[in-house]
């Protein structure tokens, strides 16, 4: 069945998401936060504070829904009667997309709880006006995570890109994976075979041999490509399933495209040279902005070119 993808505000997805909870879960959202707040900027000076605490001491109260799970502010779900086989952290690169990310997120929600993982939402937002950079985004979301939860698998997702089917499973395995074998825009296949955008999950120790992900790709396209060159120098293999359990359709975009990274091309040549050189090894940013939602943490971070 086609899904709706109609635009829904993020208070209705909240309904739809919590039921006759959301009143509690608003209300723990917004302590949550300004305690956060408390926490994170000093009294005196007005200054951000840096973030070597124990982050998820702030995520409470825990509140406790009626299908055996235990909700945190900030987006965090743990099962309650299971121990989930993967602790999963969704990280959305993001800039500007407010109309899809609640459409995403009602479909996932109810998903991944009836795969009985272990998931945190992250939307990871680039806060400025230079040319969108993906991969820089998800190495911020990989590192900035860790600091709530020792998550095991990352699933990085497009915030325009909805599953068709919740039993295409977002656990991860000891190889990387590719959960899309095929979207509506291309016919439900894949443009090629070596595509590895979209959405893929990495397991912690995956992201670390690939020394994450390459910081130098501004504008759209390329990184996607390098990342599974950066797999394959390594030795790992990515897992994909055919079939249409795992089709996806994209949230048309009522936005201009974003500009091309015009030197993709010649930055993918020479990926292998900068494997070891850049990605977590290298990356700075300065501290993000943290805040907490009722369905995900917020992360907002003014990211810029580094030198390798
Ligand atoms: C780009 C990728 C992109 C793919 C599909 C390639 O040419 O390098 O980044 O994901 O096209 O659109």
């Amino acid at each position: 069945m086609k899904p709706d993808l109609n635009v829904i505000p993020i208070a209705h997805t909240e309904e739809i998401v919590f039921g006759h909870l959301v009143g509690e879960v608003r209300t723990a959202v917004k302590v949550a936060n300004e305690m956060l707040r408390k926490k994170l900027v000093d009294d005196k000076t007005g200054n951000k504070t840096d973030t070597d605490w124990h982050f998820n001491e702030l995520l409470k109260p825990e509140i406790k829904t009626n299908d055996s799970y235990r909700y945190l502010p900030g987006g965090h779900w743990k099962p309650i009667n299971c121990s989930p086989k993967w602790k999963v952290a969704i990280l959305i690169p993001f800039r500007d997309r407010f109309f899809h990310l609640p459409i995403l997120l009602r479909y996932l929600i109810p998903m991944l709880k009836k795969q009985l993982l272990q998931f945190s939402f992250f939307v990871i937002e680039q806060a400025n006006k230079n040319l969108f950079n993906r991969a820089m985004l998800m190495n911020v979301g990989f590192l900035e995570s860790l600091k709530i939860f020792d998550y095991d698998c990352f699933v990085i997702h497009d915030v325009d890109h909805v599953p068709l089917d919740d039993r295409n499973y977002y656990g991860c395995t000891d190889m990387p994976r590719h959960f899309m074998s095929g979207v509506d825009k291309w016919k439900y296949k894949l443009l090629y075979k070596n595509f590895f955008g979209a959405v893929t999950g990495l397991t912690k120790e995956n992201i670390r041999s690939i020394n994450g992900f390459p910081n130098v790709y501004w504008g759209w396209g390329g990184e996607d490509d390098d990342i599974w060159k950066r797999v394959k120098d390594v030795g790992l293999n990515i897992t994909r399933y055919e079939g249409p359990v795992y089709h996806y359709d994209v949230i048309r975009h009522h936005h201009k495209s974003a500009p091309l990274a015009k030197d993709r091309f010649e930055l993918l040549r020479r990926s292998h040279d900068r494997l070891k050189k850049d990605g977590l090894s290298n990356i700075v940013y300065p501290i993000p902005v943290y805040e907490l939602h009722t369905l995900y943490t917020n992360i907002s971070v003014d990211i810029n070119r580094i030198k390798i």
